[in-house]
């Protein structure tokens, strides 16, 4: 039975500032189905797992969102990170501590921010990539077929071959700029990274080794504190000498071992205001509409507001207007480039 690694430590940024650090977007019902993209991570591997086969890894202030979020879990699953230190140090700490608990077992690692539909398909996708991940040493990745030279995702060249067998992968390059995200595209070889990661843990250990000794140096010495009253102590320290890295740079573009599955069902990565106007369902001008709004002469937007207060809007079109606690945030739905900035300018503000 494999272990399911959700990490839910991100802090969502380009979804200010509805998604705010105190309650990043996987802890935010982000799709008004009722369930938080966490919940519906949760849900979706539910389906396939019991309970006490799945770990959650967060930011040590969002672990009550987790406990409060997922009540059918023990307190030992939810692994707490000290600091933001991206994905690398995220999946050796659940990996390791996976590997004290069982060593050689599977693990899949998830995100918990994404949409997923056709679970049929996707089950079988995971179920692929269980049984190629059974290989000793092999890294699979889950591969969807790009549209768009999207900048923010890792793209996967790969050795052509058939149907549910993993394939060998070429090159593996994370975050491309755009004259290379689209030479990628068209060139038809590549597929997203979906940010799924199946292996064992002995496959996981044996990677960390080779292309980043110093973090399973780390993890090496310090393993015999897990399920200890010393484990936590462990982890502070050990926080403090990682860098942060995420693991498609730390591990994916450098490993020889690491193959695809490649998926077929449809995926979303929510990574943008304008991703998630283009999945929820829409009034007969095209806008989403959220909370108190009145809207005249508007298109193609996406207005929102979590207060009482009534936003009246009008002559606006493909923008995005969303009110939250102390924040007012009117920009171009594609203004997402932008997002970083204003988060840190705005933080600047006070
Ligand atoms: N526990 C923990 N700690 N979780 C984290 C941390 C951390 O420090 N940083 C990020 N996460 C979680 C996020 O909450 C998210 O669920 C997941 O890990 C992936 O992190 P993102 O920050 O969203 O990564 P990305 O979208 O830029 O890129 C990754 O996903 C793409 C697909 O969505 C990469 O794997 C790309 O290659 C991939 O294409
Ligand atoms: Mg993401």
């Amino acid at each position: 039975k494999p272990f399911i690694v959700i990490m839910a430590g991100g802090i969502g940024s380009r979804f200010w500032p509805y998604s705010r650090r105190k309650r990043p977007k996987q802890f935010l019902d982000i799709l008004g189905t009722g369930r938080t993209l966490l919940q519906m991570t949760y849900d979706r591997f539910r389906e396939i797992a019991e309970p006490e086969q799945f770990f959650v890894i967060t930011y040590r202030k969002y672990v009550h969102l987790v406990k409060e979020q997922l009540p059918e879990l023990e307190d030992h699953q939810i692994l707490s990170e000290p600091n933001h230190k991206n994905t690398a140090p995220c999946i050796a700490y659940a990996g390791y501590k996976i590997h004290s608990i069982q060593p050689g077992a599977t693990m899949i690692i998830t995100p918990s921010d994404h949409l997923i539909q056709q679970e049929v398909k996707f089950f079988k996708a995971i179920e692929n990539a269980v049984q190629a991940a059974q290989t000793e040493g092999r890294l699979i990745t889950i591969g969807i077929k790009p549209n768009r030279p999207e900048t923010g995702y890792g793209y996967i060249q790969y050795v052509e071959g058939s149907g549910k067998e993993a394939l060998k992968v070429k090159t593996f390059t994370e975050k491309p700029n755009l004259k290379l995200a689209t030479t990628f595209l068209e060139s038809g070889d590549f597929v997203w990274n979906s940010g799924m990661f199946v292996w064992k843990s002995t496959s996981l250990v044996h990677a960390l080794e080779n292309h980043m000794p110093d973090l399973a140096e780390v993890f090496h010495e310090g393993m015999e504190n897990f399920g200890t009253d010393k484990e936590a102590e462990f982890i502070s320290k050990a926080y403090t000498q990682f860098k942060n890295i995420s693991v498609d740079y730390g591990l994916m573009e450098k490993s020889p071992d690491v193959y695809v599955i490649l998926g077929d069902f449809t995926w979303s990565d929510l990574g943008s205001w304008r991703s998630l106007h283009e999945i929820r369902e829409k009034d007969e001008e095209g806008n989403v509409v959220e909370g108190n709004a009145l809207l005249f002469d508007t298109k193609n937007s996406f207005v929102r507001s979590d207060s009482e207060k009534l936003l009246v809007v009008e002559g606006l079109e493909n923008y995005l207007v969303s009110e939250s606690e102390n924040v007012l945030l009117i920009c171009p739905l594609d203004g997402e480039k932008r997002f970083r900035q204003f988060v840190t300018d705005a933080r600047k503000k006070g």
